[in-house]
């Protein structure tokens, strides 16, 4: 595929075939994935390949949990789980909440489950002393998971970015037998896209790119 329709025409596949993702392609796709950059080239990416129903469950299970607080803040409008506003609903209200079938099925249903990690001891973590939520860690990871998605839809497959487990981390680490200083960056089913969404609900440019300061003029290229 050509890159820019790569770009616009990845979306989020949450449902799939029972085509398997054989590990001839799911090589080839980690092989170009890892041209990815990360800070100072540390490549600090680890993939765990899951393939075993039960570990599936268990992963599905574990995004649950987290799924019950997102669904809870977005039905009372608010944006789920975001690190400056403080839930807008009580522990009650988010335990009586049903975890939302698309937010776990597509983990326990996929022909195979990427564990994406990231070693923390080779991560330069510029922002861990600021008094806000680390968003640096990430980007040394981030690009290489949106590379396999990206390969994965050049080879006619798809999948997802998925974080809920990681509220879970211990669990998980558990479950797999991840070393502590190991973190989990997302558990990304993948498969063969049941069907294929073409246009992608985006912000033009205009919206989110501004000249020169904070609420300057907008970016105007057209
Ligand atoms: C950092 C990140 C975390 C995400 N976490 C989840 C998740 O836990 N579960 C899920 O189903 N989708 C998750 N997504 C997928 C987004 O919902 C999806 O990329 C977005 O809605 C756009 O979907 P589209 O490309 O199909 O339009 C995540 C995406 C990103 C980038």
């Amino acid at each position: 595929m050509e890159l820019y329709d790569v770009m616009r025409s990845t979306f989020a596949a949450r449902e799939f075939t029972a085509d398997p993702l054989p590990d001839d392609v799911l090589g080839k796709i980690l092989d170009h994935a890892r041209f990815a950059p990360s800070g100072g080239n540390r490549q600090g990416w680890k993939v765990v390949v899951v393939r075993d129903q039960k570990t599936k469950d268990a992963l599905a299970a574990l995004s649950g949990i987290a799924a019950k607080r997102y669904a809870a803040q977005a039905a009372n409008g608010e944006s789920p789980w975001n690190a400056i506003d403080p839930p807008g609903v009580d522990a009650a209200t988010i335990e009586k909440t049903v975890a939302p079938t698309r937010l776990t099925e597509p983990i326990a249903k996929a022909p195979v489950v990427l564990v994406l990690c990231v070693d923390l001891k080779v991560v330069a973590s510029i922002d861990q002393d600021l008094k806000r939520v680390g968003v640096v860690s990430g980007a040394s990871i981030y690009p290489f998971a949106w590379n396999i998605l990206m390969g994965a839809r050049h080879e006619g497959f798809g999948g997802t970015i998925t974080t809920l487990a990681i509220a879970q981390e211990p669990k998980i680490q558990e479950l797999l037998g991840l070393p502590k200083h190991v973190a989990v960056c997302s558990v990304m089913p993948l498969g063969r896209p049941a069907q294929s969404l073409t246009k992608l609900k985006r912000k033009p440019v205009s919206e989110f790119a501004m000249q020169e300061r904070w609420g300057g003029p907008p970016l105007s290229w057209t």
